[in-house]
């Protein structure tokens, strides 16, 4: 079956075109170990992994691998990368609310709300500076230079704020000529770029994949992924190729710990679900060292109802998403702040118990979602596409579990608890989504 649906809109704020996200095939296969496991060993000293030489090892990779891992620690794979990310990264972005408005204050505005607002505590680490942080030329000694007039104090200066915060610091360049704002590409500067970010302290690149020159996307996310290798820092990379090579069949061995699906996100119904519909599929790629990316979030940017806001926080953690905050911190709503920070729905995303979740059922408008939990319950997202309420059920062995004639149901949302025969049922809210943890008795 393959699905075709209709087209993102761009970055609101984008100059470059760029081609058509390709057409996905849907499949439905049960997680496996992604490749670069299946062929590695674990070394739980070195906390590193190396090309397998027995079956042995390849167990105790396996096992590893369904234990899971911390946020971060460090490995090596072929390109040499030095950090291991254990669990989906999270943080906040320019991109959504600021566009090419980004500034310095701004960024350490928001920075500091991430602390004060208790999102920080709950684990969103990175400020990620997106396009437009740098000027038009790079200097004269060939390296990158932040925009005079937005980021005065340059990028080392915000990065010793936010690591004076307890926060981590992102940067955004492009595996092009130019990024996708015209501003200076990485392309063949990679190693000068690489280090330069390092020495400014830069925690995680995202690699974006604007006026490619015609080049292979595989061979130019790998050349940064070796360049950031090499500089000796931990700097997580994330690759923002669209999903236009599949890269989530490739990123991974080629150094990356996250890798975006598809087209960019925009603040609308219309944008969100289309990227639903392309995570279908997906699921026997993520896992701890590399995460399927739909992109960030939007909830508190205006476009869409709270109802719709979280039915993204709800899906993209039941996806093990990294959930990179999108809007404006410095003016978020109670209800906002409420969305992004429900500690629960936050604990679904950070699980790791073998598989991302996956759609089980689709059923008109109406759509069954899970994923296992640690401990032996499922996550379960029922989620409503429609115009109206609709109520939605799913079985308990259909999301796994096995057969009882009760089931414990806590509502992720609500805090509501209760008990339920094996048909879990709900009314699910017009363009909303119940999330519920199912546990067996
Ligand atoms: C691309 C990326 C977006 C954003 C913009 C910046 O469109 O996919 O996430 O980084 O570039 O120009």
């Amino acid at each position: 079956m393959t699905f075709v649906g209709p087209h993102l809109e761009v970055g609101r704020t984008r100059i470059q075109s760029r081609p058509s996200p390709h057409q996905v095939t849907l499949r439905r296969t049960l997680p496996r170990l992604p490749a670069s496991l299946a062929n590695a060993t674990f070394d739980a000293q070195a906390r590193q992994l190396t090309p397998a030489r027995n079956s042995r090892w390849v167990s105790l990779a396996a096992a590893v691998w369904f234990v899971g891992f911390g946020v971060v620690g460090c490995s090596a794979n072929q390109n040499g990368t030095t950090v291991f990310v254990g669990t989906p990264p999270m943080g906040w972005s320019s991109w959504n609310a600021l566009g090419c408005a980004v500034t310095e204050s701004a960024v350490r505005a928001n920075a500091d709300v991430l602390v004060s607002s208790g999102m920080a505590a709950l684990g969103y680490q990175f400020v990620n500076i997106d396009d437009c942080w740098m000027a038009t030329h790079r200097g004269g000694d060939g390296r990158l230079v932040a925009d005079p007039v937005r980021f005065p104090s340059g990028i080392k200066a915000i990065a010793d704020y936010v690591h004076g915060k307890g926060l981590k610091l992102g940067i955004y360049a492009a595996a092009g000529t130019a990024t996708c704002q015209n501003l200076p590409g990485s392309l063949d500067h990679e190693q000068i770029d690489a280090a330069t970010f390092a020495e400014w302290g830069v925690d995680l690149l995202k690699y974006d994949n604007c006026n490619d020159a015609g080049r292979p996307a595989r061979a130019r996310f790998e050349v940064m992924a070796k360049a950031l290798a090499a500089t000796g820092r931990s700097i997580i990379y994330s690759v923002c190729e669209w999903g236009d090579n599949f890269p989530w069949t490739w990123a991974r061995a080629a150094g990356a710990h996250s890798w975006r699906t598809y087209g960019d996100i925009s603040d609308n119904w219309q944008s969100f679900t289309s990227i639903v519909d392309r995570q279908v599929g997906l699921e026997a790629y993520s896992g701890p060292g590399g995460w399927n990316d739909p992109d960030m979030l939007e909830i508190g940017n205006g476009g869409m109802t709270s109802e719709e806001y979280r039915a993204q926080m709800s899906l993209w953690a039941l996806l093990n998403a990294p959930l990179i905050a999108g809007n404006d911190l410095r003016s978020m709503s109670a209800e906002t702040r409420n969305i992004l920070t429900n500690p629960a729905v936050i604990a679904v995303d950070q699980d790791w118990s073998g598989s991302q979740g996956r759609r089980i059922a689709v059923t008109g408008l109406s759509e069954v979602w899970a994923k296992p939990m640690k401990g032996g319950s499922a996550a379960l997202v029922l989620f409503n596409r429609d115009a109206h309420a609709v109520q939605i059920t799913a079985s308990a062995p259909s999301i796994g579990l096995s057969q009882a004639s009760v089931y414990g149901i806590r509502d992720l949302w609500t805090g509501d608890r209760r008990i339920s025969p094996a048909d879990i049922s709900e009314l699910v809210p017009s363009h909303g989504v119940k999330m519920l943890l199912v546990s067996p008795p």
